[in-house]
């Protein structure tokens, strides 16, 4: 593939701004990104950077934002049937909602249609990567991953261990899950951009043993990821102790099974004891934060400044969990995210927003030195933001005080209409219309 250039206001870290401060999330206002067999070679202020490119093809994007793909850290692409259902708490919204839709993806060709259609929709959200909860039929991951290799996109995902407390069409047992997760892992983990993830759902539908069992096999496929949920609703905690007793708290369940280090990532982590919090940081596990998620079932309003911000802080990623989520649109979650920092009296500055979004994820997924930032040797996944996507924006950013006050109108204001492109591994795989 010869050499192609993206032309326009770039956006990059050069370190995490919630430790390192948010003047290490950098724009250069007229920068260039050299992009060659699907790696960026270059990037830099287009005055210095065209002069030694020549002949190359020359992509222009104006005043456009070119910055690194979203990251989801967490979502549930089997549950993209169910967004938007009325009116239950998580334990609830679960058995009335979310178990019912998953049974389906028993049925191969159901759950390539439903891949499809998750995946054509992360790219018109410009989001590249995602670390995605299958059904617990292996097929549903098969299928994912097979959708996600045709488009070259790198993704995680992991067929849902559960041998309990839900209905019996949805239950593995202890052997089986292993069983199948193994030859999954044999069959897609490292194979072009997939990874697997070993997913045990959550600490309710696993009994001890199939915990035990999950734990092996992380310490057999160490590079794997796991993922699962902690620490979501007080019923879900309440109940989760109960199955649980001999355990301190709800992370230490997931401890026991050797389930926590780095690699790991729990989704949302809203009530956690001091110790918990402890524990998490101790054993460099990752925090999947699922902002829209928490509001829409009435979970509670995660922590951001107590576990995110300055050093010593938990490694952090922004989700959009969808089904329980609203929405598979990056700015959504992070306008969300905002809110919920707002009614604790935190502003979350539109740098950090962006880097949970981008690199906080990579991190949170342990791709941060491949993925979800602009720097030499990263993979081109790109995403080209029109920041004059509707007339409201337009009328808005046009008094901006500067680029961040503008980011942050788009973080408000912004939604799909404002992806101009979406670039995976320097392939254009989507542009709007
Ligand atoms: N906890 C266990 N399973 C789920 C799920 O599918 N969605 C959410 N939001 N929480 C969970
Ligand atoms: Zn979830």
């Amino acid at each position: 593939m010869s050499v192609f250039i993206l032309r326009g206001q770039v956006l990059s870290f050069a370190g995490d701004p919630f430790v390192d401060g948010i003047e290490t999330a950098k724009i250069e206002s007229d920068g260039a990104v050299v992009v060659e067999n699907g790696l960026i070679v270059e990037s830099g202020p287009a005055q210095t950077v065209l002069p030694r490119y020549r002949g190359a093809r020359i992509e222009h994007c104006g005043g456009d934002l070119i910055a690194p793909g979203f990251i989801d850290c967490h979502v549930h692409y089997t549950q993209m049937p169910v967004i938007a259902s009325y009116g239950e708490e998580l334990l609830e919204w679960l058995n009335q909602f979310t178990f019912p839709a998953e049974t389906k993806f028993e049925d191969k060709n159901f759950a390539t249609a439903g891949a499809r259609l998750y995946l054509n929709e992360c790219l018109r959200n410009g989001v590249t990567t995602a670390s995605v909860y299958g059904s617990v039929h292996p097929q549903s991951v098969d299928a994912f991953f097979e959708a996600a290799q045709k488009l070259n996109m790198r993704m995680a995902c992991g067929k849902v261990l559960m041998d309990r407390n839900a209905p019996d069409a949805l239950c593995d047992n202890a052997q089986s899950g292993y069983d199948d997760s193994k030859r999954l892992i044999e069959r897609w983990h490292g194979k072009g951009r997939a990874t697997y993830a070993i997913t045990p759902r959550f600490a309710i539908t696993s009994t001890p043993q199939q915990l035990e069992v999950a734990g092996a096999l992380w310490r057999e496929f160490p590079d794997a990821l796991m993922q699962t949920h902690l620490s979501e609703n007080n019923a879900e905690i309440a109940y989760t102790r109960q199955l649980y007793p001999q355990d301190a708290d709800y992370f230490a369940i997931y401890e026991r099974f050797g389930l926590a280090g780095p690699g790991a990532i729990f989704g949302h982590a809203i009530h956690l004891t001091e110790r918990e919090k402890q524990a998490l940081r101790e054993s460099g596990s990752s925090i999947a934060h699922c902002p829209t998620s928490n509001l829409f079932l009435g979970s509670g309003l995660f922590d951001m400044k107590g576990l995110g911000e300055g050093q010593g802080h938990i490694p952090t990623g922004l989700a959009s969990d969808v089904g329980a989520g609203t929405s598979l649109s990056m700015f959504k979650t992070m306008k969300a995210s905002y809110e919920v920092c707002r009614l604790q009296g935190y502003a979350l500055h539109p740098a950090k927003a962006w880097y949970l979004a981008t690199l906080g994820s990579a991190r949170a997924l342990r791709m941060d030195r491949r993925i979800g930032n602009i720097a030499p040797g990263y993979e081109a996944d790109l995403v080209v933001i029109d920041l004059n996507s509707t007339a409201m924006i337009e009328q808005r950013v046009s008094k901006s005080r500067d680029i961040w006050d503008t980011l942050f109108a788009q973080i408000i204001l912004a939604d799909d209409r404002a992806i101009r492109a979406c670039f995976i591994a320097g392939e254009a795989r989507y542009r709007r219309a």
